[in-house]
């Protein structure tokens, strides 16, 4: 049988209160339902996922470096650290792996501070105001993505 890829899926500050949180802006799922959704369909694409959740910028660095040789591929709504974190687009660049951003919200509806990305510099696509739906969009992005590498 094949080795399936694996597949690093971060979530940054405030994402573990997904559920109670503005739930208008950002849905009523928990980010343990995004979770489960997640590994169904990991499952049904032939990828393995390591799902995590950090409100700390220096610990999402550190995953993001171990990932390099660990992870084929990294799925990252890194949050409010989006508009602001240098250091997490610097780790995303030395981890030399496929990238893809999620939002749950069209964050370019919303306040202006949030139209800038740090990440979108390295991101091999973004996905963003479908909900929880874009963690799905993007396990489908990643994918093509890692298989495109494989070939
Ligand atoms: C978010 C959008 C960010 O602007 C915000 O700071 C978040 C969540 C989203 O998923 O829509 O915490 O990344």
């Amino acid at each position: 049988m094949a080795i399936e890829a694996s597949v690093l899926i971060l979530n940054g500050p405030n994402l573990n209160m997904l559920g109670v949180r503005q739930p208008s802006v950002y849905g009523t799922e928990t980010l343990d339902d995004i979770e489960v959704a997640c590994q169904e369909r990991a499952e049904a694409l032939g990828l393995a996922i390591d799902f995590r959740q950090s409100n700390n910028e220096g610990e999402l660095v550190t995953w993001i470096q171990q990932a390099r040789g660990e992870h084929d591929g990294i799925i990252i709504n890194a949050a409010a650290f989006t508009h602001t974190s240098i250091a997490i687009l610097d780790a995303l660049t030395l981890a030399e792996l496929p990238v893809v951003e999620v939002h749950l919200s069209n964050i370019f509806r919303r306040e202006s501070f949030r139209h800038h990305s740090y990440i979108s510099a390295i991101a091999k696509g973004v996905i963003c105001g479908f909900g929880f739906q874009g963690y799905l969009l993007a396990l489908d992005a990643m994918a093509s993505l890692v298989d495109n590498a494989a070939l």
